[in-house]
C-alpha cells in the first residue's frame, strides 16, 4: 500500500517500512565510517527497537561485531495497518546483521514482565552463554509490577508548584504559554517505579542468578538533566525522581557485580527529538533552541552519533571511564555547554510564533519528528506501493 504520515495529536499512527530501514542503513553506514571499537562482543539491549536503544544495539554490532539480543514491546503489521516503527527498524537491524553474518534475534514484549525475563535468560543460556554488555534503555508510560501487579502510570508533572512557561506546537509553530499543575497522591511514587531503577536491577540480578554476566560484565542505562529552563517540570520533577532513583541504582548494581568484576553506569544523554520527548510541553520549544545553536556550532547530535561517542569515548576508551562527581557519565557535554546554553538564554524570551522558525530550527525539529516514523528520508520513494507486511526475521 501507499504510505503517508496521518497525525494526531503529537503522535504518528502510521509508519513507513522502507524509510524505517533506510533510517538503520544511515546509522549503521555512520557506525561503519568512524572504525571499529574494541567494545563487548556478547549484548543484551532492553529497549532495542528505537531511540538511543536502537543506536546502541547499532554501535555494538556495527562497531564491535557483537552478537545482540534486543527486547522491545512493538506492534506488528497486519493487513492493510502499518507496524509500529520499532517493529520496522528491527526487521531492518536483523536483515543487515544477518547479512553481515552477525547473530541477531530480538524477543518482543513487556519486558517488565517475568515471562520476558525468563524467555530471555533461556535465550542467552542456549545460544551465547553470558553476555558482557546490558544496555538498559527502556521508555514507558506504563508498568505492570511483576509482583504485586499493581499497574502504575508515570507522569510529567512539577512538584510542589504550579509551572507556567512557553511552549510550542511543533506542528504548527504556535509559541505558547502553559502551566502545569503540580503532582498529587502517588504520582512521584507512581513515576519511579515506572521509570526507576527497580526493573534494570531486576533484570542484573536475574542474570547474575544463573550466572549469564561474564567476568568483567558492564550494564549502561540512559538518563536526562537539562538545563534550568525545563528543570521545574524535568529534573525537579516527578519523571526527575525517576531518574533520580535510576542513577543512584546504578550504585547498587555495580555493587552487586564486584565479584565479577563487573560495572554499572548512568550515562546522562543529550536532548532530542523522539516520540517520549515530544510529548513533554516545553521541552520541543527548547530542542528547536538547542538544535539551531548546536547546528551552528557544528556539535549537534542525533542518537548514533551520541552512542559511538559514548562507546568509543568513554565505555570503551583505553583511559578509564570519565564520570562525573556524582559517577554519571555525561555525553550531554555538548548540550550543557555554557556558549551553548547562554544563548539558549538569550533566546528563550525572545522566542514568538512569528520568529521561532528563523531564531529555532522548527524545522529541524520537524524532520526529526517524521524521521522517527520513516518519513522524509532521501532514498526512498514514498509514492511507490510498500510492503507493510513485514517481519522481523528472527522474533523469539
Ligand atoms: P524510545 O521511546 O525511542 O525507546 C523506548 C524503547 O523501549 C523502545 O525500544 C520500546 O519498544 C521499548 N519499550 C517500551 N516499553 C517497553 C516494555 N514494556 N517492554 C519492552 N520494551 C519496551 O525512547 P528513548 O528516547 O530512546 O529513551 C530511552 C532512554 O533514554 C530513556 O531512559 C530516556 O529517559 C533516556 N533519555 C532520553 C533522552 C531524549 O531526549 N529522548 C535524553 C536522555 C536520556
Ligand atoms: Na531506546
Amino acid at each position: 500500500m501507499i504510505i503517508e504520515p496521518r497525525m494526531r495529536g503529537f503522535i504518528c499512527l502510521t509508519s513507513h517500512p522502507d524509510g524505517c530501514e533506510q533510517n538503520v542503513k544511515n546509522q549503521i553506514e555512520y557506525i561503519k565510517s568512524k572504525g571499529t571499537i574494541a567494545g563487548a562482543k556478547k549484548v543484551l539491549v532492553i529497549g532495542a527497537s528505537t531511540g538511543f536503544g536502537l543506536a546502541s544495539r547499532i554501535t555494538s554490532a556495527f562497531g564491535s561485531n557483537a552478537a545482540t539480543i534486543g527486547v522491545f514491546f512493538e506492534k506488528p503489521a497486519a493487513e492493510g495497518k502499518t507496524a509500529s516503527p520499532g517493529w520496522y527498524n528491527s526487521a531492518a537491524f536483523e536483515k543487515e546483521a544477518h547479512k553481515a553474518g552477525l547473530y541477531a534475534k530480538s524477543i518482543n514484549g513487556d519486558a517488565f514482565s517475568k515471562e520476558v525475563k525468563q524467555q530471555t535468560l533461556e535465550l542467552i543460556k542456549k545460544d551465547l552463554g553470558q553476555v558482557d554488555l546490558v544496555v538498559y534503555s527502556l521508555a514507558s508510560p506504563v508498568r505492570q509490577h511483576p509482583e504485586t501487579g499493581v499497574l502504575h502510570r508515570s507522569t510529567l508533572k512539577p512538584i510542589g508548584g504550579v509551572y507556567s512557561n512557553k511552549t510550542v506546537d511543533f506542528h504548527s509553530g504556535k509559541v505558547s504559554e502553559i502551566s502545569i499543575q503540580p503532582c498529587e497522591g502517588d504520582d512521584i511514587e507512581n513515576t519511579v517505579a515506572v521509570m526507576g531503577g527497580e526493573d534494570w536491577s531486576m533484570w542484573i540480578e536475574a542474570l547474575k542468578a544463573e550466572n549469564l554476566l561474564a567476568e568483567g560484565a558492564m550494564t549502561v542505562a540512559y538518563s536526562y538533566i537539562g538545563p534550568s529552563l525545563t528543570e521545574a517540570v524535568y529534573r525537579k520533577g516527578t519523571i526527575g525522581r525517576a531518574k533520580d532513583h535510576l542513577e543512584a541504582t546504578a550504585f547498587t548494581i555495580a555493587d552487586s557485580l564486584k565479584d565479577i568484576n563487573g560495572k554499572a553506569f548512568v550515562s546522562v544523554n543529550k536532548a532530542l527529538v523522539t516520540q517520549a520527548s515530544s510529548a513533554i510541553p516545553v521541552i520541543p520549544l527548547y530542542i528547536s533552541l538547542l538544535y539551531k545553536i548546536m547546528k551552528e556550532k557544528g556539535i549537534h547530535e542525533g542518537c548514533i552519533e551520541q552512542i559511538q561517542r559514548l562507546y568509543s569515548e568513554r565505555l570503551y576508551n583505553n583511559d578509564g571511564i570519565a564520570t562525573d562527581d556524582k559517577g554519571r557519565i555525561r555525553v550531554d557535554d555538548w548540550e550543557m555547554r555554557e556558549d551553548v546554553q547562554e544563548l539558549v538564554a538569550k533566546l528563550w524570551p525572545e522566542a514568538t510564533t512569528e520568529n521561532l522558525s528563523e531564531i529555532g530550527d522548527l524545522a529541524g525539529y520537524r524532520h526529526d519528528f517524521y524521521n522517527l516514523f520513516g518519513f522524509e528520508f532521501d532514498g526512498v520513494d514514498y509514492k511507490a506501493e510498500a510492503n507493510e507486511l513485514v517481519n522481523v526475521p528472527s522474533i523469539v
